[in-house]
């Protein structure tokens, strides 16, 4: 039985690790072709390997190499049908706050808000900080429509899935940087639906809730703990699941899907 990606080609940042990783098998268990891209060649090549794709190693601020690997790979298997703009990073050391928080929480639970102390997230956030996230998610993201549509747009076809965060959605005082980024992937993909809708090219975003991979390693068991408590299912989300709706706007059954912001959240509200 032909399977409903067979003979497309993905290509997918961040590919070695998480979303993008889970994301690079089930496209494939469809049948597509697909290219990883990540930091580190082997851990790219490990994921290629798998599915039996390709591997590039780049970091996706860099336009220029963004540019070259995706040439490379459209020179080599013949197209690109799909783009998934997933590399990213988490603000570091988020847990070393925690103490603070804690003691907040149980102030505002007595109503003691005059006693609240500066949690600084702003004020300590370091002008270096700010432009790797704002670089690595919304400058990473726009390279890469930018990169996929040179050959979507003469193709008159395509997929591009921009990965963006219920954090998006719901600022968090605790990573404006991070907040605003992933608000910019949502205006970025809105405007660049917009952009090439007519010529058959889809650009859509989602947005993770909470899931559980490597992403999260700064964050302590008890912080998970607190996160876990506002997710309407009790639990984080597995990088599979969220693989899913990758899947759906990547095929022909999201035909009509184009300029939307999907989030899988488990019943996260922020
Ligand atoms: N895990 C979550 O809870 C969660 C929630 C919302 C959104 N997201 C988003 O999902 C995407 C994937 O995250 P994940 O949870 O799979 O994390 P992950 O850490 O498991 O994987 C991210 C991958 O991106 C790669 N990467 C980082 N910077 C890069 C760069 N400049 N160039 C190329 N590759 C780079 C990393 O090396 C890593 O392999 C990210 O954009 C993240 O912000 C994750």
């Amino acid at each position: 039985m032909a399977q409903e990606l067979q003979d497309k080609v993905a290509f997918i940042t961040g590919g070695a690790s998480g979303l993008g990783a889970a994301a690079a098998r089930r496209l494939a268990a469809d049948g597509a072709i697909v290219v990883v891209n990540d930091l580190s060649l082997d851990a790219a090549q490990k994921v290629a390997d798998e599915v039996g794709g390709l591997a590039y190693a780049f970091d996706v601020t860099n336009s220029n190499a963004f540019n070259d690997a995706v040439d490379d790979a459209v020179q080599k298997l013949g197209r690109l049908d799909i783009m998934v703009n997933n590399a990213g990073i988490a603000p570091p050391n988020t847990s070393s706050k925690m103490e603070r928080t804690m003691n907040n929480m149980a102030k505002r639970m007595t109503g003691d808000i005059a006693a609240l102390e500066p949690m600084n997230y702003t004020v300590d956030l370091s002008d270096e900080e700010w432009d790797r996230m704002i670089q690595v998610h919304l400058y990473g993201t726009f390279y890469g429509c930018r990169a996929a549509l040179r050959h979507m747009t003469p193709q008159r076809s395509g997929r591009i899935i921009n990965i963006s965060s219920v954090l998006g959605l719901y600022p968090s005082a605790g990573a404006p940087h991070y907040s605003v980024a992933k608000t910019g992937i949502i205006s970025l993909t809105k405007a660049v639906a917009g952009d090439v809708a007519p010529h058959g090219i889809n650009v859509n975003a989602v947005c993770p809730g909470w899931i559980d991979t490597p992403l999260l390693t700064p964050f302590s068991e008890q912080m998970k703990a607190g996160i876990v408590m506002r997710i309407g299912k009790g639990r984080m989300g597995m990088a599979e699941e969220l693989a899913e709706m990758i899947r759906f706007l990547a095929g022909p059954e999201s035909e009509y899907c184009t300029g939307d912001v999907y989030p899988v959240s488990g019943g996260y509200a922020g």
